[in-house]
Parts: structure tokens; sequence; C-alpha cells
């Protein structure tokens, strides 16, 4: 046959309401020594808010058994066993006795009280055992510990835990008295309120059953926060904490002109081809850049926050965007060279510009904004937190589509020295210290810095973003003036969002490999601030 389990359940109420029947006060930790002080609470609130009892807390002390100890109880104590062992083997040696489940120090001390005790005494090259029988008292002491968990002799209770065979813990207790509604059980109660009872009045004599305020609500099924969008506010509120205005990002597919060719990336770069972009065969062409009215009402927005941001004034006389001479100039800083630049001498390809991708980076957006800001320009700050996609091969730590932190500074006579101390404040509030720079190259920035972090947990410098000051072919050409500079910087948010959360594949935070369970049930997310 099948073995059953057979779950015991205990009817704690029923058995605290008897046991008060013949002892009152009862104590809990010595009237139900073998159950938690925890169960033992929940039956007396239970009772408790039936009137039914009364219970004090005590913090009462008691005398805890050690491993030692336990050993001790359960097969006698270490003379004891020694002198046993002499006894059955007719002699032990006097150096190196080993007895089965003791430690050599716990022997050799054995060793020593029973030779004191007169238990075993020297005969030749052995010990030999004296008394035919031997009272255990040391065990017999520790049993009684083990079942009252106290000792009265005070004395006796410095020297057994100094020998480290007791030691005394703090627990709480109760003590509990008979209640004014006290009866030998809890009589039957009525749980719900009927139109009968209300009918026929039977309401006024029901035993209603108390409500229990401790119980846990009942589970919500509710909706959670997808952690990559806990860490997404967080780092909003690190931007808005610090006069940035958020770009609109709500368009996924951009034209080559905008992803790439505004950002002075040559049309041979490798980033364009097969390998890392994801390009758009339906429609097969985009129209020539030109202003999206959706997405300039959230540019008005978006430009009304920041001028606030900067008591800016109000647009005064501004330069009316150009589509035609933004295009021409484009094409002529990449085919000849212009603004001071040689540029890349090569023909310039409108086809190239035109294809649709799926926008790598959110790079695309801030070029947007800066050729809008040409129309006035003045100091500005934007950050966008965005998905962007990448036809790369996916693994532990790449998806072909994640999301992009990205931030966006401009002003008059900005040096690089002021993005190296930006970064350090910025990543601070992430409780990311001492970052190092590495220069690094990217065809829209000069100097190019990648951003390394120490990460204490993973104890190594990881890469934690991608920065530089934009070049003067991707901001001249929109019309912006030759002294202003602008710093750009960018980084993932999966991996942050990994680190807070210890998640090692990002196929588990993204994708439909998620586990439903770690979306709903995961804790809110505190950036570490200092
Ligand atoms: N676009 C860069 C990337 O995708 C990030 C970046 C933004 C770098 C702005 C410099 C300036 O990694």
């Amino acid at each position: 046959p099948v073995p059953v389990l057979e779950k015991q359940s205990r009817n704690l109420t029923q058995e605290v309401l008897d046991k008060l029947d013949t002892k009152e006060p009862l104590q809990t930790a010595e009237d139900f020594p073998d159950v938690s002080q925890q169960e033992i609470k929940a039956a007396l609130d239970r009772l408790g808010s039936r009137s039914m009892v009364k219970y004090e807390t005590k913090e009462t002390e008691q005398v805890l058994l050690t491993e030692e100890s336990e050993a001790i109880v359960q097969d006698g104590s270490h003379e004891f066993k020694v002198w046993e062992a002499a006894k059955q083997q007719g002699g032990i040696p006097v150096k190196g006795l080993k007895i089965e489940g003791r430690p050599d120090a716990w022997v050799k001390a054995g060793q020593g009280t029973a030779i004191r005790n007169k238990w075993i005494k020297k005969d030749g090259e052995k010990f030999v055992a004296v008394p035919d029988s031997v009272e255990d008292t040391v065990q017999e002491e520790l049993k009684g510990i083990q079942e009252t968990k106290s000792i009265s002799d005070a004395k006796r209770l410095v020297d057994l835990k100094k020998r480290k065979l007791v030691t005394v813990g703090k627990v709480l207790a109760y003590s509990v008295t008979k209640g004014p509604s006290y009866a030998k059980e809890i009589p039957v109660e009525v749980t719900d309120l009927t139109a009968d009872m209300l009918a026929d009045g039977s309401w006024k004599e029901a035993n209603f059953k108390p409500y229990n305020f401790n119980a846990l609500g009942a589970q919500q099924n509710a909706g959670a926060l997808h952690p990559l969008m806990k860490v997404r506010a967080e780092f909003r509120n690190i931007f808005f904490n610090q006069g940035f205005v958020e770009m609109p990002t709500g368009h996924f597919v951009d034209s080559g002109f905008w992803n790439f060719d505004a950002l002075f990336v040559p049309q041979q770069h490798p980033a364009r081809d097969m390998q890392d972009t994801f390009f758009i065969s339906d429609p097969p062409k985009a129209d020539r850049p030109r202003p999206d009215p959706d997405t300039e009402k959230q540019m008005d927005a978006m430009e009304a926050g920041s001028r606030k941001l900067f008591a800016t004034d109000d647009k005064k006389e501004t330069k009316p965007r150009n589509y035609e001479e933004y295009w021409d100039n484009i094409k002529k800083v990449h085919q000849e060279g212009a603004f001071g630049s040689i540029g890349y001498r090569y023909p310039w390809s409108e086809d190239e510009t035109l294809r649709l991708v799926l926008r790598t980076h959110t790079t695309a957006v801030s070029t947007w904004v800066l050729h809008r800001l040409a129309e006035d320009p003045r100091p500005a700050r934007y950050f966008s937190i965005d998905r962007v996609f990448r036809n790369e091969t996916v693994d532990a730590t790449h998806l072909a589509e994640f999301h992009q932190i990205e931030g966006v500074i401009a002003d008059f006579g900005l040096t690089l020295g002021g993005l190296m101390k930006f970064l350090e404040d910025f990543f601070s509030k992430m409780g990311i210290e001492n970052l190092r720079f590495k220069p690094a190259y990217n065809p829209y920035t000069e100097p190019s810095m990648e951003i390394f972090g120490y990460h204490v947990g993973l104890g190594k410098w990881v890469e934690i973003g991608n920065s530089g000051m934009f070049r003067p072919e991707m901001l001249e050409p929109m019309g912006l003036p030759k002294n202003m500079r602008v710093y750009g910087f960018g980084l993932s948010l999966e991996r942050p969002t990994m680190i807070k959360y210890g998640v090692s594949n990002i196929r588990d935070l993204l994708g439909h490999k998620v586990d439903l369970n770690f979306i709903e049930s995961n804790a809110a997310v505190r950036l570490d601030k200092n």
C-alpha cells in the first residue's frame, strides 16, 4: 500500500480552552512547550477577539541545549562514554581513545572527569573501569533542562554556560486567563446576515463571528509594472530633477536620413549594412525630411517645458526650419565637405538616405530635436528612454531590440571636462561612483568616450555607456551656431535593470520567455542614491 501522509492538524484553540478549565493562569511556554509561540498567539488572538480569553505578553528567558549537550542527552555524558568503553572492552588505551560521534576534545575531557570521579583508573598501560555501574548525573541534569527550558540554580547556569553546554535565549510567551465570554468550546457562530434574520428579528440574538482584522487580504489579480518600466521611472526622475525634458520617441521607423546621414554616418558605414540594421521593405521609400504634424505637436509641448525650466524668453524671432537647405547641407558635408570639414568625399545616394529602417538608436530623435533647436538656439537639455532595434545574434546578453536611455545637453562654451563631471554626477545618482572614460569612436561625436563603472557586486569594471560631443559636421548643417556645443550620451536600460534585479539572462527580462510570476512579484526599485 502507498503510505499516505496525513496532515496533523491540532486544534490549538480547543486545547487552550480545555487547559484553562483546570489551570489558570496558563503559561504558554510551560504548558505548550512543543508549540511555537507564534502558533499559540494566533490561537489566542482568535479567542481574544471573542473575549473568551485575556492574555499578557511576557518576555522570558529560555535555557537551550547546544549540539554538545544534545549529544549527551541522547546517549550519555563524555565521562560515561569513556567509563562504558573501559568496561565493555576490559580497558582502554591511555591515549588516542576513539568514541563514535564524539570529537577527540570531548573524549579527552570525558576521560579527565572519569578519572576525577574515580570511574576509571590506570592499570599498567591501560585505563580500566572501577565501579560496575555509575550514575550519569550530568545527563540527567541536561535532560531536565531540555524539558523545562530552565534551570533554578543560578551558579550552575553560569557554570554550564561557561562549558558551552547551554545557551540562554529570549522568547516571547503568554500568560493566559479566562475572559468574560469564556466557555469550554467556541460557540457556533453566524457568518452571514440574511434577509430572513432581518425579517424575523433573530439577528438581535445571533452570535456573529467577529471580524478578524489581522487576517491578510485576498490576493488581488492586479496589473504589475515590468521591472524595466520601474527602472525607467527612476531614470526619468533623475533626468527631470536636472532640468531635462522628454523627447517624443513614439515612432520606431525612421529614414536613413535621420538615423544615419544627419548624424554624419557615411553611407558605406558597416553599421548600416544588413548586419546591424533592420531595413523596411514596404513601403520601399521614405518621404524627404519634413515636419510631421503629430510629432511637431508633442515637440511644441516639450519645448514649452524646456523654456520654462531654463527661464528662456518665449520664442521671439526665429529662423524657420528649411528642410531643403538641410538636405543640401547634409549631402554636401558627406560628398564634398563643408563647414570647415573635408567630408567623406563619396557620391552620396538619395535612395540610400530614404531607405526606411527600424531606428538603431534614439539619437535619431535627438537629431530631430536639435534640428528644431536651430530655429532658436539656446541652452537646453533633452532625454529619452525608448526602444531601439539591432539585427544582432540573440544571446544571453543581446536581444534584437532593447531600450536606450539618452541624454542631450546643448549650451555655449561646453567642454569635455564638463561632460565628464556631468556623467559622474548622473551615475552617482544610481550608486555608481569612480567612472573611467575610454576614448572611443562614433561617426557623430568627437571626442567620443566609452563610460566604465566599477561594479562592486561583479568585482570588475563594466561598460555602462557611450558619450561624446556632437561633431560640427552634424550640428552646423542644421543651422546651429558655431559656438554652440552639444553633449550626448547613451546607455541601455536593460543593463542597470539586470544588475538591480539580479537577472543574468536578458531573455528572462524581455521577450516571450519571461516568467509572469517574476514580473508580478518583484520589488519596487530604488536606485541607490547618496
Ligand atoms: N547612439 C549611441 C549608441 O547607440 C549613444 C550616444 C548617444 C553616443 C549620443 C554619443 C552621443 O550607443
